[in-house]
């Protein structure tokens, strides 16, 4: 069992590879209520909680983005109404990115903000949706655009969950460990160099690491920057690219396997204007493929993902803002780049 702690607007802990019964019992023990919100798609999976002294509440929300609208929270505000949850209990979300980004944006919005826990079980709730304090639900107009910053008094990653994830969910996950690799930690991706997906589920040990490792980058970012100056910003690697591609596909495409296309386009682009070499390209491409994600696209012009990236909440006024990176760590902002470059990254992108 390791312990990541995170400083931001509270003091918290990520607890990796433990048994998540027994840590949310600890976590719990004090509470009189406790609300757990998940997935109705996973109810075979969420045990009935024994041994707490709590009343505990099961509230199941419609699975993936379908549950993230103001409907289904104007129905959970219901719930924890009914429930009587009050300021000293607890709300927890065990689930995916989608079902950690909801409950902790009902916990953030009931009475001003209860205390909530999440127990993320896929790849990237483990690495990135879980932690760092952003909750929120989708508006008509995209994803995410309704939220608030309200950190979890915990995070509780037990491993066994990923066993049962499909190998498409595990994979896109694996997208957001690469992306800590290049904008942080090296050692992630000598650690995936030459693996395949197969290789990476077979080995506990490996997975493991991969999450300690990426929890660790995403700990140090948020610790430094909570609210989202440049410093968050570099988590945004491949992203500004990716969210094109996610819209262009109507969300067909899941969100790592769009960060990995990102990223792709964004160490092209990088190339193009000189701050990056052709041998880092190169890795890039070889580490995405190596692991079956994609890095290349054909479903969208360039005038459409051209317009979508002006508008990606990253981009101020209308200017284009991307993260790029000179070498494996190193990151720095690049604003504007010329048209001909960002044509030429595309064209290689989306052959
Ligand atoms: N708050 C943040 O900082 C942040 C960061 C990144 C992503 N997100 C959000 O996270 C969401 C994406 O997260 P995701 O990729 O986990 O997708 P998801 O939550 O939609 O889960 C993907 C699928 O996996 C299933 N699933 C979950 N756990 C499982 C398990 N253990 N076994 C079998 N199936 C399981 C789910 O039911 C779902 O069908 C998006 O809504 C995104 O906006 C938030």
């Amino acid at each position: 069992m390791k312990t990541i702690h995170v400083s931001a607007d509270r003091e918290y802990d990520v607890v990796i590879d433990t048994p998540y019964l027994a840590a949310l019992k600890e976590v719990a023990a004090s509470r009189s209520r406790v609300a757990i919100f998940f997935s109705a798609d996973m109810k075979s999976s969420i045990p009935r909680i024994e041994g707490l002294d709590a009343e505990i509440f099961y509230f199941p929300i419609p699975d993936g983005e379908a549950g993230k609208n103001i409907e289904i929270l104007h129905q959970s505000w219901n719930w924890l109404g009914a429930a009587g949850i009050t300021r000293d209990d607890l709300v927890i979300g065990i689930g995916g990115g989608a079902v950690t980004d909801f409950a902790g944006f009902a916990a953030a919005s009931w009475l001003r903000g209860v205390d909530w826990v999440a127990i993320p079980t896929t790849v990237a709730g483990m690495v990135d949706a879980a932690i760092g304090g952003k909750t929120g639900i989708n508006s008509d107009y995209g994803k995410n655009l309704i939220g608030a910053f309200h950190s979890p008094i915990s995070v509780i990653i037990d491993p066994q969950w990923l066993d049962s994830l499909s190998d498409r969910d595990f994979l896109a996950g694996l997208a957001e460990v690469v992306k800590c690799g290049f904008i942080e930690d090296g050692k992630i991706l000598s650690a995936i160099k030459g693996k395949t997906l197969s290789d990476i589920r077979k080995s506990r040990e490996l997975t493991i690491e991969l999450i300690e490792r990426s929890v660790q980058v995403k700990a140090d970012v948020v610790s430094g920057d909570f609210k989202e100056s440049f410093g968050r910003e570099i988590l945004n690697y491949g992203h500004t690219f990716g969210h094109a591609v996610e819209l262009a596909s109507k969300y067909s495409l899941r969100h790592g396997e769009c960060v990995a296309i990102g990223m792709a386009f964004i160490a092209h682009l990088a190339v193009e204007v000189g701050v990056m070499s052709e041998d880092l390209l190169n890795e890039h491409v070889a580490i995405l493929s190596s692991l079956g994600l994609p890095t290349t696209y054909s479903g969208a012009e360039w005038p459409e993902l051209l317009a979508t990236m002006k508008v990606d909440k990253k981009s101020r006024g209308n200017s284009l803002r991307f993260v790029v990176i000179s070498e494996i760590g190193k990151t720095q902002r690049l604003e504007n780049p010329i048209e001909s470059a960002l044509l030429t990254a595309y064209e290689k992108v989306c052959p």
